[in-house]
């Protein structure tokens, strides 16, 4: 079997994660737990979806670099955003800087979500991570096709 294929193939399978688990928080729970202003609603679900979530971030940026690699064999060239391969890599590279701080925001933030406010900044944390989550799926087809 052919090596990019079984990588796109991870690369998709993970990608389904990262970007489906971030949108049913935040569409399907998320608006359960504001509306009965209960943030252990969605901490619950949170908690549980992270033990897969986390195992696949890591698994899109080890295929992500990689696929990009093969796409693109000169890594200094990928900030150049010359061509759709350049700025959907460029993109993607950005958007994972901003995953990445995201969550050490999170972390550091320590009890951030606890007491009152709490929830909604947890809101506003989740729906950050789910638009990057939904750039990623946008700059990964742009990649390929150059867009519409
Ligand atoms: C959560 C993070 C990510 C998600 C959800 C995601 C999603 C996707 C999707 C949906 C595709 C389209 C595959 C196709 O061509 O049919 C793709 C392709 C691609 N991704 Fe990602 N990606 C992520 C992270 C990364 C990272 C960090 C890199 C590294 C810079 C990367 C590099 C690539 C490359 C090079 C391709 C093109 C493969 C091809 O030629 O088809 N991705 N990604």
């Amino acid at each position: 079997m052919d090596l990019f294929w079984i990588t796109l193939f991870l690369h998709l399978l993970g990608a389904t994660i990262w970007a489906g688990g971030h949108l049913v928080l935040a569409l399907a729970i998320l608006p359960r737990a504001l509306r009965a202003g209960d943030p252990a609603l969605l901490k619950g679900y949170a908690m549980g979806y992270m033990r897969i979530a986390m195992p696949a971030l890591a698994l899109q940026i080890v295929t992500g670099f990689w696929l990009a690699l093969q796409v693109v064999p000169d890594w200094r060239t990928w900030l150049s955003f010359s061509d759709p391969q350049t700025i959907g890599i460029g993109i993607k590279i950005v958007l994972l800087g901003a995953t990445l701080g995201l969550i050490a925001s999170r972390m550091l933030g320590g009890h951030s979500h606890h007491g009152p406010g709490g929830l909604k900044n947890m809101a506003w944390h989740l729906r950050a991570m789910t638009l990057v989550a939904v750039l990623f799926l946008a700059a990964g087809a742009f990649l390929r096709t150059g867009g519409f």
